[in-house]
């Protein structure tokens, strides 16, 4: 049986670190409060070279480097994203091109937060389908384009960043993408969203979020999240390996990882140094953890996100 292997991970990290101190020297904030609410303490910050396609195709060139894979391996690249470098060509197209892929096909996906586990079901659909052999699914964001800088109850919440996977078909019974979950409300709309767009006369855009609301549904949905996973598998909490969750804050994180019943060594955690990266932060925080050694091979790890829409998910992956 076919199965959607993670053969590889990369990452790209602005070079730009702005901590919390160097925020509250320009609005009115402080680490204090940045630290205890959300668990941050620093966030990259793209420079203007840094786009949503540079950084995608970066992540996407040490992914396919991780896989011992090369370009003639890539048949499709879905790439999510909330800020894309343009309205079209899609950001996908730029990094396909980036990489000198010369076959195939690429798309974007805006599922915002949630975005790369959308992006992560398509890209497994597309292997069990036999309509890709090899598909780099990516995260990357440049939400620091799209923040209200005078607006301090969002704009200490992000930050820039790019992760990517290549997904390889494999005859497996053991190893590759187990379960993907996906869901949506429309209805919860307007309690993140970003107030305007390419399309719209004079109103580029920048995100508004009703804080407390967000996260009301996040450790609701996320929880639920995580029990549809692993019961659609027939597993328990206990044959969980690791947790990597959107970085969006670490209440909600700490809350879904006692859910799981899973010490904190078992969720990985990047939101203190990345900030929320959206559609990035799931492959960011799974490539650190894939390159530092702590997630191997074999291992069971489920990835969950949740984001403006609302959207959420989650994947159960055998790594
Ligand atoms: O990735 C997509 C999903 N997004 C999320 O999951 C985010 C979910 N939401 C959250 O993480 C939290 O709701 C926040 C971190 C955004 C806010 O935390 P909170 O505990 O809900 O704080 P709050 O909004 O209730 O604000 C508490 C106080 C307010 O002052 P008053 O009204 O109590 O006097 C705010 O004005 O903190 C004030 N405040 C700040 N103070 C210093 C808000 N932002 C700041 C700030 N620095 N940056």
């Amino acid at each position: 049986m076919h199965r959607s292997v993670i053969a590889g991970t990369g990452a790209y990290l602005p070079e730009r670190v702005v901590t919390n101190d160097e925020l509250a020297k320009r609005i009115e904030t402080s680490d204090a409060w940045i630290r205890e609410r959300t668990g941050i303490r620093q966030r990259h910050l793209a420079g203007p070279h840094e786009t949503a396609a540079m950084m995608g195709a970066a992540a996407s060139a040490a992914a396919l480097k991780d896989a011992a894979a090369t370009t003639r391996d890539v048949d499709a690249i879905l790439l999510a994203t909330s800020t894309p470098d343009q309205a079209f060509p899609a950001t996908a197209v730029r990094v396909q091109a980036e990489l000198g892929v010369l076959h195939g096909f690429a798309f974007d996906i805006s599922a915002a937060c949630a975005g790369f586990v959308y992006a992560l079901s398509v890209g497994d659909s597309l292997i069990r389908t036999g309509q890709a052999r090899g598909v780099l699914v990516i995260g990357s964001e440049v939400y620091s384009r799209i923040l209200n800088w005078r607006d301090r109850t969002t704009c200490v919440l992000f930050g820039d960043g790019a992760g990517a996977v290549f997904l390889r078909a494999e005859e497996s019974r053991e190893r590759g993408i187990l379960s993907t979950h996906l869901h949506a409300n429309g209805g919860l709309g307007d309690i993140l969203y970003v107030d305007g767009s390419v399309g719209q006369p004079d109103r580029p855009g920048h995100l508004v979020m009703n804080g407390k609301e967000v996260f009301r549904h996040a450790v609701t949905r996320l929880a639920e999240a995580v029990d549809e996973a692993l019961a659609a598998n027939g597993l328990s909490r206990t044959d969980l390996d690791w947790l990597v969750p959107h970085q969006a804050n670490m209440r909600i994180i700490d809350s879904v990882g006692r859910r799981l019943g899973l010490p904190p060594d078992r969720v990985i955690v990047t939101v203190d140094r990345h900030a929320n990266t959206s559609a990035a932060s799931v492959p960011l925080a799974l490539a650190e953890a894939r390159q530092d050694g702590r997630i191997r091979k074999g291992d069971l790890v489920l990835l969950e996100a949740l984001g403006g829409g609302l959207t959420w998910g989650s994947t159960l992956v055998r790594m």
